[in-house]
Order: structure tokens, then C-alpha cells, then sequence
């Protein structure tokens, strides 16, 4: 039958009434990231409707064109690009990749001062045309790009947040499951902290199966899982995003598809754990800062911090990163 719901009409299967599910997506920049992320979500079935925002309009509509060609193919939805902010109007989610873009060598901290300034301009804008959207930043550097937007959005905390280390933990993920040789969905395992040079993996909380990683015994090539293992393995965490943009330029298909995964924890109010950078407030003595711990992802944004068990050392660890990252966001006057 045919249903009215919230001013749209749904066509719906024999006598099913349903209501229609939020699934508008916003994407603000149509550079390789947020190109790739709109892709990545239809190819996804993520949401029904996806709308590039940028600038330059004639790449913008010709990324929308060129994904749109592709819709066959793809489960059902819609693109379409544009640079009127309009575009974004009542969006249930906004995603933010409009920024400065990281050249081989500079670190994420380095782009503060230009994201920031995009920042300024575009998000009065949003904010106008998608009040009630849930914002997600993915700009970097990430955590004081989602502080500085949280003050200038002026939007409750739980509505602003950004994608933080979702993909420093697939990173990591990735790696200790080719050392152990399980599937990388059974390696639970988070990467907390900024996304960036001071994050840090929370070893000591995470399970491979229903292992204790720090338990593991043998890997694949008849070694341990130990210390000096772990700190490569974090160390290659970090090192990951340099070496694929010293290679090709950015990091594109990676964040995408994490990107996306946030966005269907909130449109189908999921209540996923994942890593996302929020701001903290008397978390493991940490207050004032945008930065990512494992926290529930729904339709109303981020919801509760996980506290897991912590050693001294990533207690530490957590700490020294968000004195970093505070540090940055005070030289901006925040
Ligand atoms: C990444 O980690 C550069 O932040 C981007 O891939």
C-alpha cells in the first residue's frame, strides 16, 4: 500500500506500515574523501538520499554525475552535487571533509589553523539549512577541528562528534589479525586518543575471540604477540596514513568505508561501540577536549563513554594526548 509518513509517500510492501527512516546524508567537500564516502554509501545501501556540498561546482557535480551513472548497480538511492549550501537541507546526518589537505610530511596538528577558518564560515551555514542533523567531522586534524566546531556550531555534544580513530582501530585491527591469523571482525581491539601522532591502542583491554589479546600465545609465523610485536604494530598504526600519503597523495577508500560505518550506526540507531572523538568530561581525569574512546553511536549521536580497564601506562598515554590536543585547540583561543 501507499502511506504517508512525515509528508513524503512511501510505497510499501502488502498491508506494511512503517515509518519512513531518516536517510538524508550531507557530505561538505567533494574532494577524494568525500567523494569516495559518498560512493562507499550508496554502494552501501547506507542511506537513501546522498548530496555533495563543495565550492567548486563543476567538480562537485561532475563527482555526483559520475557516482550517479552508477546507481544501477548499487542498491536503491540517489546523488546529486551541488555549491549551494542548500543542498544539505534537512539532512539526518552532515559529514564535514571540507579542509586542508595534508601534504607528505605534515602532520594532522599542521592543518589546524586552515580547517579551523573553513570551519567558521561553512558551519553557521549548515547549521542553518540542517539543525537537526547528527554532524560528524572528519577534517583534520580531527579532534580540535570537532572542538573548535562544537563551540561555533553552538550544537548540544552529543550532536557533534568526528570519526576520531574508527579507522586507526580497523588499522590496527587489520594488523593483529593477519599476525594471529583470525578474521579481523573477531579482533575487538581499540585505538584511543587523537587521531594522530599520540594515539593510543588499548591493549590491555582487548580480546581476540574470547581470548585476552595479551593472552594470545602463538602467531602466525610461530612468534609472540609481545611487546616489542605490540609496539610495531602500533607503530605501523601511525605510520599507516603517512606512508599511503607519501604514496598516492591522501587516504581515501579506508576512511570511507569507516566513515560510513558511523553513518549507519546513526541512521539505524544501532548503538555501536566505536571509537569516535567526543568531548570529554571527567573521563579517566580528563575533561575539556574532543578525543576518541570507545563510546555508543545512535540516532541521537554519541552517547555513553566506555571506561575500560586501563594500565597505568595508557592511562598516561591518554593523558599526554589530550594535553596535546588541548594544546593546539588553545593556541586557536578555544
Ligand atoms: C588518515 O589517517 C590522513 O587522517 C587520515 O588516513
Amino acid at each position: 500500500g501507499q502511506t504517508e509518513v512525515g509528508g513524503r509517500t512511501e510505497l510499501l510492501g502488502e498491508g506494511r506500515t512503517t515509518e519512513r527512516r531518516p536517510s538524508k546524508v550531507a557530505i561538505v567537500g567533494a574532494g577524494v574523501v568525500g567523494s569516495t564516502l559518498a560512493y562507499a554509501c550508496l554502494l552501501r545501501g547506507a542511506a537513501r538520499e546522498v548530496v555533495l556540498f563543495d565550492q567548486n561546482r563543476a567538480k562537485v557535480e561532475a563527482e555526483a554525475l559520475d557516482i550517479a551513472h552508477g546507481i544501477q548497480f548499487t542498491p536503491m538511492g540517489t546523488v546529486a552535487g551541488s555549491d549551494d549550501v542548500a543542498i544539505c537541507a534537512d539532512a539526518d546526518v552532515v559529514i564535514i571533509t571540507a579542509g586542508a589537505k595534508q601534504r607528505p610530511g605534515q602532520s594532522r596538528l599542521d592543518l589546524a589553523g586552515a580547517t579551523i577558518d573553513i570551519m567558521r564560515d561553512l558551519l553557521p551555514q549548515l547549521v542553518d539549512v540542517a539543525p537537526r542533523a547528527t554532524y560528524v567531522m572528519v577534517a583534520n586534524p580531527v579532534d580540535v577541528v570537532t572542538y573548535a566546531g562544537l563551540k561555533i556550531s553552538g550544537l548540544p555534544e552529543n550532536q557533534f562528534f568526528g570519526s576520531g580513530t574508527v579507522l586507526d582501530t580497523s588499522r590496527l585491527r587489520y594488523l593483529v589479525a593477519r599476525e594471529c591469523g583470525v578474521a579481523v571482525q573477531n579482533v575487538h581491539a581499540y585505538v584511543a586518543g587523537e587521531h594522530g601522532d599520540s594515539e593510543i591502542p588499548l591493549w590491555s583491554s582487548a580480546m581476540i575471540g574470547a581470548v585476552p589479546l595479551l593472552q594470545w600465545g602463538q602467531t602466525v609465523d610461530g612468534g609472540l604477540l609481545d611487546e616489542a610485536v605490540r609496539g610495531r604494530i602500533a607503530a605501523e598504526v601511525v605510520e599507516s596514513a603517512y606512508r599511503i600519503i607519501s604514496g598516492k597523495g591522501a587516504t581515501n577508500y579506508a576512511i570511507g568505508l569507516a566513515v560510513v560505518r558511523i553513518i549507519e550506526a546513526v541512521l539505524r540507531d544501532e548503538h555501536r561501540v566505536l571509537s569516535v572523538s567526543s568531548l570529554l568530561e571527567d573521563y579517566l581525569e580528563i575533561s575539556d577536549v574532543c578525543l576518541s574512546v570507545p563510546s555508543v553511536v545512535a540516532q541521537d549521536g554519541v552517547g555513553r563513554r566506555l571506561v575500560p580497564v586501563v594500565t597505568e601506562v595508557e592511562r598516561s598515554g591518554l593523558q599526554r594526548s589530550a594535553e596535546s590536543v588541548r594544546a593546539v585547540i588553545k593556541r586557536f583561543g578555544f
